[in-house]
């Protein structure tokens, strides 16, 4: 009992993400998949970060990262994130929290192939969240990587994926006289139907 309709409809939440983004592609200037990530850290202070969404699947989003980067240790220590996606374009969001594990099968590996080599090399050469004493040292470490790794990197074991399935995903669109809709789906594992609420905006 809803009366979702429009870009809020259907039955499957992962497909109107998938659909709200490729509106973003052709109307955002750039990096529509852009998304501010939050985490926790020990104490319990919050922490966000942008981060590119690289897959939505059948029940999950998926972007990859260094796992040795403060952003890593946050969601390891907490095993939990959150997201948001705002596209300015569009007046809309679309705010995800769930639970995270890390990709780093063959899919990292299809991903890490597909990037520029300077970005395979880069992902060896950085050290994330790590001072740098100077652009030229982080230079010269891709300079050494190079040498080493070759043309044809394989993916750094310090680098991959996560995999956020979420249990709630709210999806926001800008109305009228600030009347916005807002409609949040919650299910507590990814084998339950979920509960689909509009809410106050
Ligand atoms: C638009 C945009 C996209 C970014 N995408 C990524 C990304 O996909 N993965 C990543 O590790 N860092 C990405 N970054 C850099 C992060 O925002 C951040 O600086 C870095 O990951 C270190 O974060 P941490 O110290 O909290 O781990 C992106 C930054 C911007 C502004």
């Amino acid at each position: 009992m809803s009366d979702r309709s429009g870009i809020f409809s259907g039955d499957d939440p992962f497909a109107i993400a998938r659909a709200w983004l490729t509106e973003a592609e052709a109307s955002e200037v750039n990096d529509p998949n852009a998304m501010a990530l939050a985490t926790v850290d020990a104490d319990g202070l919050p922490n966000v970060r942008m981060v590119l969404l690289k897959e939505i699947e059948d029940a999950a989003f998926v972007f990859y990262t260094n796992y040795e980067s403060v952003k890593a240790a946050e969601i390891e220590g907490a095993g939990k994130a959150a997201f948001v996606l705002h596209w300015k374009s569009l007046r809309r969001q679309i705010r995800v929290r769930g639970t995270v594990s890390r990709e780093e099968g063959p899919q990292a590996d299809a991903y890490y192939a597909s990037r520029s080599l300077k970005s395979r090399l880069g992902a060896w050469a950085s050290q994330q969240s790590q001072p740098l004493s100077s652009r030229a040292a982080l230079v010269a470490e891709v300079a050494k990587v190079t040498a080493r790794e070759g043309m044809n990197p394989k993916r750094p074991p310090f680098w991959g994926g996560y995999r956020i399935v979420p249990s709630e995903i709210e999806f926001w669109a800008d109305g009228a006289f600030r009347l916005h809709d807002r409609f949040r789906w919650v299910r507590q594992e990814p084998d339950e139907n979920w509960r689909i609420q509009r809410l106050n905006p």
